[in-house]
């Protein structure tokens, strides 16, 4: 396995650092090859802007990520190139984070704001035309898992706790994100109560860890249905027999 672990927290002598750290002794001592995009460390640049694409500009206004010649013509900036080569060799993707205001760090956003460009994360076409996303894309084949540390208690963020599923409070990251751009997603690991974890508390956490990166290669994927697989009509609107009278996030899931 070539593993990828996205590191989104600012302090190394954390709860995050200390999972982060079993997790890779983890990876690694199965054999397995892992790089790290440890973003805080690396001072990454969370916000888009017109240095990133200047070259692709030709001289007009500021285009952004919405420009597909930035990518097409290897004008992206230095550390995004550096990311696709990561995700480029990665099979396996671990996207580490404390959940900040319902979401993931602003410095991870940005990372996907940067990196997932036109052609790369989005924009991205078949021969036959049609646009490869949801289930299909530049990263179709590799599996994704989202590691998250929640201050909530777990039963705050069951079905009817105050705080929202933890799988709806990720929709837009694991759906709208990962999905998207091709990936399998696996179910997230969540470690709740996260402000005060007792050492016994946090050695489970670490049983727990240690044993969805022992099976990240068997492990089924969370069953978001393809957009380009029939479930969909020409509008990208669920067909009606498939939505079981639903409405909301869960009719796109196959279980629905
Ligand atoms: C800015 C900020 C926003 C937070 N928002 C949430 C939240 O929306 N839901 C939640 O359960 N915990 C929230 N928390 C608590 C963190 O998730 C928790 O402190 C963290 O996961 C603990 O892990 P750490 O010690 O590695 O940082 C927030 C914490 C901060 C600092």
């Amino acid at each position: 396995m070539k593993a990828l672990w996205i590191f989104a927290h600012p302090e190394q002598r954390s709860l995050s650092g200390a999972l982060r750290d079993e997790g890779l002794r983890t990876l690694r001592g199965q054999g397995h090859e892992v790089r790290e995009s440890d973003l805080y460390a690396m001072d990454w640049k969370p916000v888009v802007d017109s240095a990133d694409f200047g070259a692709a500009a030709n001289g007009r206004l500021f285009v952004g990520p919405t420009s597909k010649d930035a990518y097409r013509d290897g004008e992206l900036s230095e550390d995004i190139v550096a990311e696709h080569g990561k995700l480029d060799w990665a099979d396996t993707v671990i996207l580490q984070f404390p959940l900040w205001w319902y979401g993931m760090p602003a410095i991870l956003k940005g990372w996907f704001d940067r990196v997932f460009v036109n052609g790369f994360g989005y924009g991205v076409t078949h021969p036959d035309g049609h646009t490869l996303r949801y289930g299909e894309g530049r990263l179709a084949g590799k599996r994704a898992m989202v590691i998250v540390t929640a201050g909530a208690p777990a039963v705050t963020m069951g079905p009817h706790g105050v705080n929202g599923e933890l799988n709806d409070l990720l929709f837009p990251l694991q759906h709208g994100t990962l999905f998207y751009a091709g990936m399998s997603v696996l179910p997230p690991l969540a470690v709740y109560g996260a402000n005060r974890v007792s050492p016994g508390e946090y050695e489970a956490a670490a049983t727990r860890l240690r044993d969805r990166l022992h099976t990240l290669r068997t492990t089924t994927p969370l069953p978001f249905r393809f957009q380009n697989h029939g479930d969909y009509d020409e509008n990208l609107v669920l067909r009606e027999e498939l939505t079981c009278g639903n409405t909301g996030l869960d009719v796109h899931y196959t279980r629905a």
